[in-house]
């Protein structure tokens, strides 16, 4: 069991079974006796699931970048405040669907290069990265023929159609190289329990 806690945290594009493989990790290190808080972004504290929806439903163009960079930044200061370093601090394993390698993507890249706006605000208010970032790589159009196939409200950014999603993919990529010391890059386009098979394998190894 690991005493100083580790900060794990799941990529990927619209669709990529990121959520399914952090699910999937959080039950399989729970029955090794790991004391697990398996959380997500935008969310995972009670403000912060607030400002889930302001920005994950409505209009495409209800927000511009810049506002949307606030209201990321504003969910994720709470998310660390209230769950994310208690947790930690009593040793847990925390396992977060997206962080801030979402922002510089989404946020950072998708309407024009902003992403030393979404660094400087990330130094400024965030200051903590994750110890290692499971990237699920994902061909983009079944990934977005997948999300696209779940019914829901929270459809702002899928809605940005095909181009977002292989910009996404390329720009996760590319982040994956600038950050190579704790990002580790998973082929997701496999069945779901070879892809977990991978994850677990990384993970374990970073939890002896
Ligand atoms: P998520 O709930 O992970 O959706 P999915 O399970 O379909 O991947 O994320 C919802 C959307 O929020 C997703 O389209 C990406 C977007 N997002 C940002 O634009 N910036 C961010 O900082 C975060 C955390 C998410």
């Amino acid at each position: 069991m690991t005493k100083a806690g580790l900060f794990l945290t799941f990529e990927g594009i619209d669709g990529s079974g990121k959520s399914s493989q952090a699910r999937m990790l959080a039950e399989h290190l729970r029955g090794l006796g790991h004391d697990v808080v398996l959380t997500r972004e935008p969310g995972g504290s009670a403000g912060a699931e607030e400002i889930r929806s302001l920005v994950l439903e409505g209009d495409p163009d209800r927000w511009s970048a810049e506002t949307e960079i606030l209201l990321f930044t504003a969910a994720r200061r709470d998310h660390l405040e209230r769950t994310i370093r208690p947790a930690l601090a009593e040793g847990k394993v925390v396992i977060c669907d997206r962080f801030a390698d979402s922002t510089r993507m989404y946020q950072g890249l998708s309407r024009g290069d902003l992403r030393g706006l979404v660094d400087q605000l990330h130094d400024l208010m965030i200051g903590r990265e994750p110890d290692m970032t499971v990237l699920i790589d994902m061909d983009p159009e079944t990934g977005l023929s997948r999300a696209k196939g779940r019914q829901g409200t929270e459809e702002r950014f899928e809605d940005f159609g095909l181009a977002l999603q292989q910009q996404m993919r390329a720009g996760f990529l590319a982040l994956a190289d600038e950050y190579s010391d704790r990002f580790r890059v998973v082929d997701g386009n496999r069945d779901m329990d070879s892809v977990a098979q991978d994850v677990t394998d990384i993970v374990l190894q970073a939890l002896r």
